[in-house]
């Protein structure tokens, strides 16, 4: 694609170096775990079709996404941004089937980071991990040359990153999930999106709870793909309805105010 510029030789050098990998990959398991709740193969196509090289993916958790949009070819390089906290009891972990299995590696002291490292570690060339807040360093990674090709933002739901990625990187798709993601009132991804698309004149599209703010129409194969995933989405999508009527959130946490007795 004409539109795609990418990030220079020279510029990921500076990455890799200011942002290494431990000397050593750290001492436990590897977990291969995606938190992935549909539509991502809009992404994947994406990376194969339009030759995407260099994504940048905010909130990447333990890798799961990155290994997908590595795994389309040796070309893609990614740079991951998460903070990587130390999993406590108010965490998702305790409320999801591996996270409970994996309790005792994953909240240990830095035990999320750790097992980021583990995991990704044989594609280690390939990836920067960068342990910062999203919206702190997204001028700092700018500065030292990372002009992505398309952005993958799957952090706080809020989509509070979108206006500063269209600044410094006005080249950049801007893609991410949580379209389904409520908060037991609304869905706070959508507006920002939307209003992204509007500023931009570019097209949405979405797939299950996977987003895409493209500058191109959609193509008969993304039509497709929309296509298999929306049995899925529906079921998704009605849960949702059912979890706002008995008001609580994506995950289950209610959100009306406890009664005082
Ligand atoms: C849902 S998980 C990401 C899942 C991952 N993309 C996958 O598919 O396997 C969200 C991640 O976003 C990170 N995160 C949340 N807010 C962030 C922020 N402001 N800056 C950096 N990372 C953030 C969290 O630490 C968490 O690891």
């Amino acid at each position: 694609m004409a539109r795609i510029r990418s990030t220079t030789p020279s510029a990921w050098s500076l990455l890799k170096e200011q942002y290494p990998w431990p000397l050593e990959q750290p001492e436990v398991k590897p977990l291969h775990w995606s938190l992935d709740y549909g539509g991502r193969e809009l992404i994947t196509n994406l990376i194969a079709r339009r030759k995407v090289r260099v994504v940048l993916e905010i909130g990447v958790y333990l890798g799961g996404s990155a290994r997908q949009w590595l795994s389309v070819s040796p070309d893609v390089l990614v740079v991951a941004v998460d903070l990587w906290p130390q999993v406590t009891l108010s965490g998702f972990e305790v409320r999801d089937p591996i996270g409970r299995r994996y309790w005792d590696q994953l909240s240990a002291p830095d035990g999320l980071y750790r097992t980021f490292l583990s995991s990704m570690w044989d594609e280690r060339q390939r990836i920067v991990p960068v342990r910062s807040r999203s919206t702190e360093v997204l001028p700092e990674l700018h500065a030292l040359g990372l002009r992505p090709d398309l952005v993958y933002l799957d952090a706080g739901k809020t989509g509070v990153e979108i206006p500063l990625l269209e600044q410094l990187f006005p080249d950049a798709l801007i893609s991410g999930d949580d379209w389904c993601w409520h908060d037991g009132r609304q869905f706070p991804i959508r507006m920002p999106v939307k209003e992204s698309c509007r500023r931009r004149g570019y097209h949405l599209k979405q797939v299950h709870n996977t987003w895409l703010i493209d500058d191109q129409p959609w193509t008969r194969q993304e039509r497709l793909i929309r296509l298999r995933c929306l049995p899925r989405e529906i079921l998704h999508r009605a849960g949702a309805i059912r979890q706002q009527i008995r008001g609580v959130n994506s995950i289950g946490i209610s959100i009306r105010p406890k009664r005082v007795t």
